[in-house]
């Protein structure tokens, strides 16, 4: 008989709402991410809406985005809006410098994105440029999307054929304003995020949500920096944190790797716990009420690109050991919702942690990835309140070989639980372990259940994915290896697998 690891879960202790916001996307002009991902325009041979690719849009709508982040990235501090607006015959061409020259003819700007956002249910997440931008220029982007008066900026707007303001909520200002953004430091970017944020109007009833840019993993003071000098004047400090073995080009392949290699993919990814505590420590010290939020709108796994693509485009597969990172990430997540208020995964066609990779051949295949089944599991955690739970299990160890690690561990077992709107509980069960199942005993403390339903995510190769001739060899299923009598949940894990359960 196996032992079992016993979870308790203190069903009575929630405070905490998950803001929907952590289940967060991010679409940049980068490779096939908007042209040929999310976009093929009107008059494409692949079935369309709009010019919006009718798969995607249909796979999105099942994830309920929450929030999509646009246009970059790298690529926003290089953005000029007023290129992409109007009839698209006459909007000028843009060399995408950041991301292999590729020459783009803005057909997707302000009013195909937001109105793309409006379709599926998502805030939009504009990200602005600082960069090489203007203040004025950045303040009348604003005023284009929210302004609702008789204001040459709406007036634009309404030309360009949309009668009401949009709704936008999250304004980035600038983005990587310490590389890509500008190569600041963070003095004086923090003075020029209290320009830009000056003139950044609340327009009518539209209030602004404002995100400094912020730091890359381990850099903290770039956080203290900003929290001394900007202060309350955000809403929001973003955090970026890739999981990634060197910043060279020698990143690994996505889909060949060893086990080895594999825990260390783990343990790196784990390790954005320890860089969450130590910029929210320094966070607390100025806001201890938490009022400003950490968003880490930058995260994944980034991969060397996929042998004969277009280098600069970023597009590579993905793998059950993504998922993997998605999963396990997605719960440190849950874990920090008091300071964490969103989370981007970068990004969502085509480019680096993907949900799903397209082409364009023919009438245009789309796969789903390994990581698309774990957002869509997660999707209960959307606005549910965060319970606490306790464990003890076993911890791995993993050869810190990947950028800056400390020596890597991996615990044999996450958990992560929440409290629904109508009483239910979802809980999530990750066994990272290639080699062993895990059986799970749960008390529910202050709940009694009645029944469980579940859905489990596992491969047979932890190098399994899914490609265009074979787009189903990693896909969710139904999980019956569960039961709930009373407060009592049991449960046996296969190796390697993400079980998300519901029980009423
Ligand atoms: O997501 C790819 C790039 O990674 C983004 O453009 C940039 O912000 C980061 O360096």
């Amino acid at each position: 008989l196996m032992a079992q690891t016993q979870v308790t879960i203190h069903a009575n202790q929630g405070q905490q709402k998950i803001y929907k916001e952590l289940y967060g996307q991010f679409a940049e002009h980068l490779g096939t991410c908007i042209y040929g991902g999310l976009w093929v325009g009107p008059n494409s041979h692949i079935p369309n809406t709009d010019g919006y690719r009718t798969d995607v849009f249909n796979a999105l709508k099942e994830l309920r985005v929450p929030v999509l982040r646009w246009p970059g990235g790298c690529f926003a501090d290089e953005y000029h809006w007023m290129d992409g607006i109007g009839p698209r015959s006459q909007r000028p061409k843009m060399q995408n410098n950041n991301w292999g020259g590729t020459i783009e003819d803005n057909s997707f700007g302000t009013n195909e994105f937001m109105n793309l956002c409006e379709k599926l249910g998502a805030e939009p997440y504009i990200s602005g440029n600082v960069g090489s931008g203007t203040v004025e220029e950045l303040s009348k982007w604003v005023e284009y999307m929210t302004g609702d008066g008789d204001t040459p900026m709406a007036n634009l707007r309404r030309k360009n054929g949309r009668e009401k303001p949009w709704h936008l909520k999250y304004l980035g200002v600038g983005n990587e304003s310490w590389g890509c953004g500008g190569n600041m430091r963070p003095e004086y970017y923090a003075d020029l995020y209290r320009r830009y944020n000056t003139y950044c109007r609340d327009q009518h009833n539209n209030h602004l949500f404002r995100i400094a840019s912020g730091a890359s993993d381990y850099d903290y003071d770039w956080t203290k920096t900003l929290m001394d000098r900007v202060g309350n004047r955000m809403n929001g400090l973003s955090l970026h944190y890739y999981t990634v073995k060197d910043w060279s080009n020698n990143k690994g392949s996505a889909t060949a790797f060893t086990n080895d290699e594999y825990y260390t993919t783990l343990a790196k990814c784990l390790q954005i716990e320890d860089v969450i505590k130590r910029h929210s420590d320094i966070m607390d010290k100025k806001d201890p009420q938490k009022k400003i939020g950490l968003m880490v709108d930058e995260w994944g796994t980034w991969w060397d690109e996929e042998p004969g693509t277009i280098r600069g485009h970023l597009y590579q597969q993905n793998t059950m050991r993504d998922a993997m990172v998605a999963a396990l990430t997605l719960n440190i997540f849950q874990r920090h919702t008091d300071r964490i208020r969103m989370a981007n995964i970068a990004q969502v066609v085509n480019v680096l942690q993907s949900m799903i990779l397209t082409d364009t051949i023919g009438q245009g295949h789309m796969v789903l990835t390994p990581t698309y089944y774990v957002f869509k599991m997660y999707r209960d955690f959307q606005e549910a309140t965060y319970l606490p739970a306790s464990f003890t299990c076993d911890t791995l160890t993993a050869k810190p070989l990947m950028y800056k690690m400390t020596p890597g561990r991996v615990p044999t077992l996450s958990v992560s639980a929440a409290k629904k709107q109508d009483g239910s509980l979802v809980v999530s069960l990750v066994n990272p372990r290639l080699d062993k199942a895990e059986p799970v005993e749960i008390a529910l403390d202050g709940f009694k259940g009645k029944q469980v339903a579940g859905t489990i995510l596992t491969a047979k190769k932890v190098t399994d994915y899914n490609d265009f001739k074979h787009p189903d060899v990693v896909k969710s299923a139904a999980f019956t290896g569960a039961k709930v009598k009373g407060d009592k949940l049991k449960a046996t894990l296969p190796p390697m697998s993400i079980v998300v359960l519901n029980v009423k």
